[in-house]
């Protein structure tokens, strides 16, 4: 059932070029099609929306981070992201025009749920993006975008997650569409990266000989700092998250900008750094960052873009990924930081299908 790999997560975590493709599947329009999103709302429902509140746990939040990122820039319209199980409690201001996306892999989760029935009771039009059909919140809510990952039974989530980012950006790019504010140079070429990238991320699995050395050498750190910016700093936050939890490594995920306000005081010669670099406009500033971070002796680990040697001098190990659409760099370096704390949740012995304290879908608060 393992299909020859160890874990479930490590098979997941090589699915994932084909999860995409299936997620993909018939909703990447031919030329100058509109992008074909079965969604039951109408053109002048979608043109009509004030706000969007993204509520989310975890893993389902990052996404909904990366979320927001992606529908402000394409589509012009304010995104609010919250953890559900705060948004639940918080007395939600919901005015007219305001759409609830709620993020859930299992389509189980208690917070999220009573989240979403709270937006709901005050108004709010309500959106699932969910992997399994016919769970609680694709009944609850009034229209659902299916990410079509396939099972994950992995604790860590790792398909599932990728495949909300693919759904995010297909979503930014209708509102965008449909509201008149997606340029169509970048429409175009954001459908042609969204095609590209099974591809890609079948290039990706080709890393993890080089991310196991990284997982041999850095397996007793004490802690981690993972930096990004822009589209990239929710998946700092992911990679960190994804260390914690296999791996029981204390670890952070930073925007880069925020580390002078604070987390620089952690540098040392013992704290690896893992920052994201794609080729983008946040690129020269984060660099900078990272030569602060050097310059106290932290150890730098970097993804950056195929050829990008500014960096060469001050890391210690420089990862090269495809170039890609810098907005769909999260669903790319995604995976070399779920390959690392996999294979270092490994080398500890750990039980990494199976985290301690760690249940697959949360359906209690
Ligand atoms: C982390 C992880 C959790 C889930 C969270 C939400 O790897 O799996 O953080 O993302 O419990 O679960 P869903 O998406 O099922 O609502």
């Amino acid at each position: 059932e393992k299909g020859g790999y160890k874990h479930f997560m490590q098979k997941e975590i090589f699915e994932q070029p084909q999860a995409l493709s299936n997620t993909l599947l018939n909703r990447l329009p031919l030329d100058a099609e509109s992008i074909p999103l079965d969604l039951p709302f109408s053109d002048a429902d979608l043109r009509g929306l004030s706000r969007i509140h993204i509520v989310a746990c975890g893993t389902s939040w990052h996404a909904g981070l990366v979320g927001k990122f992606l529908i402000e820039q394409l589509s012009r319209v304010a995104v609010e992201v919250d953890y559900a199980s705060e948004y639940r409690y918080r007395e939600p201001v919901i005015q007219p025009g305001t759409l609830l996306i709620g993020i859930t892999q299992s389509g189980e989760t208690a917070d999220t749920l009573a989240a979403m029935k709270e937006a709901a009771a005050r108004g709010a039009r309500t959106l699932a993006i969910c992997n399994v059909m016919g769970s609680t919140a694709t009944r609850q809510a009034e229209a659902t975008l299916l990410t079509h990952a396939g099972p994950e039974i992995g604790v860590a989530s790792t398909k599932a997650f990728t495949t909300q980012l693919a759904v995010l950006t297909l979503l930014a790019l209708k509102l965008g569409e449909v509201r008149g504010t997606l340029d169509p140079d970048l429409k175009a070429g954001l459908l042609q990266g969204l095609r590209e990238l099974p591809a890609h991320l079948e290039r990706m699995n080709a890393l993890e000989p080089r991310i196991l050395q990284w997982a041999q050498r850095w397996k007793d750190a004490d802690d981690f700092l993972y930096l990004g910016r822009g589209p990239c700093y929710p998946i700092a936050l992911e990679g960190a998250l994804k260390l914690k939890e296999i791996s029981y490594i204390h670890a952070e995920g930073y925007p880069a900008g925020e580390m002078k306000h604070g987390p620089i005081a952690l540098i040392d010669k013992n704290l690896p750094v893992v920052a994201l670099m794609p080729h983008d406009a946040h690129r020269e500033k984060t660099l900078s960052n990272l030569q602060e971070a050097a310059a106290r002796d932290g150890r730098i680990l970097a993804l950056v873009t195929e050829g990008d040697t500014g960096l060469a001098a001050i890391a210690e190990d420089v990862l090269e990924i495809p170039a890609v659409h810098p907005w769909l760099a999260p669903i790319l370096y995604t995976v070399p930081l779920q390959l690392l704390a996999y294979h270092i949740a490994v080398l500890r012995g750990c039980d990494v299908d199976q985290p301690r304290n760690l249940a697959k879908s949360v359906t209690v608060e």
